[in-house]
């Protein structure tokens, strides 16, 4: 990841000394489109004809559309980008999108001056990093890489610095989570990951620990080691911790990291199983999030514990039957060892729980059924109902799409075991998330706010780029996190 760089600039249109501007529209409610607040010293260079002129290169307003406009020396800049915002008036997320939509079509260009950070600040910039996010790692050729500067027009004050400062920080670390979840899985493996883990720890100056396998045997981490049996490489755990200046709240994050998952001797189909490089989405979530914590120094105590082990088939595998002591003392019986992420997350949820936390939040590419319920971009929330609504609502708020599940209880009872204290599956596909989420309460330590985040869909986008979501890993839910921890830290 190269990000561009970024600064404020009080610049007025006609002095802008950048290559292109930016500028975005607004669909209005009945035909046409206006322009976003801060173009009209662009419009006036146009002598107020700027919306005629882009009408006539197609231009409608409609979200993350482009049209680019020759200046023939109207301004210093040769060139206005035009981006869609949508319908009117733009929420955070469409200024999000927009700017991640132009900062795609910027590719190549030096110098831009945005004008989206009149509509919102944060946003634009949030959306500037992350839609100019590439990995290029493994290509021989790298392109014409990402626009290499881009000035915000905003005052240069301290409120604004804070802002630019925050919002870089925050898609910095969904870029960070991007980056490990797009290292493919023959070079992302436990012990390198764990590697990375804990060289991002240290750069933060969190306080880092690793278990490697012997370790995990001297400590009984049945799930974690069990998962990682089939693998020739051996899993591990990766503790971060991070105690703020002030820390009120002490809050522990859990995340899913199996390397990539084939689902072991229950074998997944071949179709997309490639895919499953981003089955540890969620550890790079809650890695990239307690060093950002730290970053911008919550006043919060943050620890991160990350499970990761790679599920492979072998001769040393474990296998369906298999009943694993997890760590804390329960039993499970494997039923299926496809549903391998609830065992290593079991494991790091009991460890977590020795930390008295005052929350806990947790979460993983945990399930398929997540998709089918709720589709490729909305994770599912579980948890204790206030903190799952919370968290919910946040993820809204940030443009993360979320919604609250729930556990009903007639589903735990079918993830009763014969000779174990619980079964790793049920014998059914009714409510796959929701019994995942049943099997993970079995661990969490009884009136521990927590929340459990379903993003198996919303990690990795299999599709073409959109708004500021490039292809492959997404960095979701590293803003829900980011922002659940302001608002603890805020409002307890
Ligand atoms: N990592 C998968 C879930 C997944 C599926 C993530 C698709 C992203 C996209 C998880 O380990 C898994 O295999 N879950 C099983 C559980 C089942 C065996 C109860 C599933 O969802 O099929
Ligand atoms: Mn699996
Ligand atoms: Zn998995």
């Amino acid at each position: 990841m190269t990000a561009p760089k970024l600064a404020l600039s009080e610049q007025a249109a006609a002095d802008i000394t950048a290559d292109v501007v930016v500028v975005g529209t607004v669909q209005q409610d009945g035909d046409g489109f206006t322009l976003a607040p801060g173009a009209d010293a662009v419009d006036a260079a146009f002598d107020g004809s700027l919306v005629d002129v882009l009408t006539s290169l197609g231009a409608t307003g409609k979200a993350e559309e482009v049209v680019k406009l020759p200046t023939l020396g109207k301004l210093k800049a040769g060139v206005v980008l035009a981006v869609g915002l949508g319908k009117q008036d733009p929420t955070s997320e469409q200024v999000r999108r927009a700017a991640g939509a132009a900062a795609r079509a910027l590719s190549g260009v030096k110098r831009a001056h945005n004008l989206l950070s009149q509509v919102d600040l944060q946003a634009a910039v949030e959306g500037t990093v992350l839609g100019a996010y590439t990995f290029t790692e493994y290509k021989s050729d790298a392109g014409d890489g990402p626009v290499g500067r881009v000035d915000f027009a905003a005052e240069n004050s301290k409120e604004n610095k804070a802002t630019l400062k925050a919002a870089t920080a925050i898609a910095e670390a969904v870029s960070t989570a991007r980056d490990l979840i797009n290292t493919p899985p023959n070079d992302l493996f436990p012990a390198s990951f764990a590697d990375r883990a804990a060289k991002l720890g240290e750069a933060a100056g969190l306080t880092v620990e690793v278990l490697d396998e012997k370790a995990l045997r001297r400590g009984g981490f049945g799930g974690i080691l069990g998962v990682g049996s089939g693998s020739s490489r051996l899993p591990r755990l990766v503790r971060l911790s991070y105690k703020g200046p002030k820390a009120s709240k002490k809050v522990a994050l859990v995340g899913k990291g199996i390397t990539f998952d084939t689902g072991g001797i229950s074998l997944k189909p071949p179709a997309n199983m490639e895919e499953m490089t981003s089955d540890m989405s969620g550890a790079a979530a809650v890695v990239a999030s307690v060093v950002l914590a730290a970053k911008l120094k919550y006043p919060l105590e943050v620890i991160a514990t990350v499970p990761i082990a790679e599920n492979m088939p072998s001769g040393t595998s474990y296998r369906p039957g298999d009943v694993l002591t997890m760590y804390g003392g329960k039993t499970v019986e494997v039923l299926n060892t496809d549903a391998e992420g609830r065992l290593i997350l079991a494991d790091a949820i009991v460890r977590a729980g020795e930390d008295n936390p005052d929350y806990l939040i947790e979460t993983a590419t945990l399930t398929g059924a997540q998709l089918v319920a709720l589709g490729k971009r909305t994770a599912g929330v579980m948890g204790s109902d206030d903190f799952r609504d919370r968290v919910a609502r946040i993820g809204q708020a940030v443009g993360e799409n979320s919604w609250a599940m729930p556990l009903p209880d007639e589903l735990r009872g079918d993830l009763d075991s014969r000779i174990a204290d619980l079964a790793n599956v049920t014998g059914h596909r009714w409510g796959g998330m929701l019994a995942a989420g049943h099997f993970l309460k079995e661990f969490v330590p009884a009136d521990l706010e927590w929340a459990h985040i379903d993003v198996a869909g919303p990690a990795y986008n299999s599709g073409g780029a959109f708004g500021y979501t490039a292809r492959g890993g997404t960095g979701v839910p590293v803003r829900t996190i980011a922002a659940v921890l302001a608002d603890i830290a805020e409002n307890g």
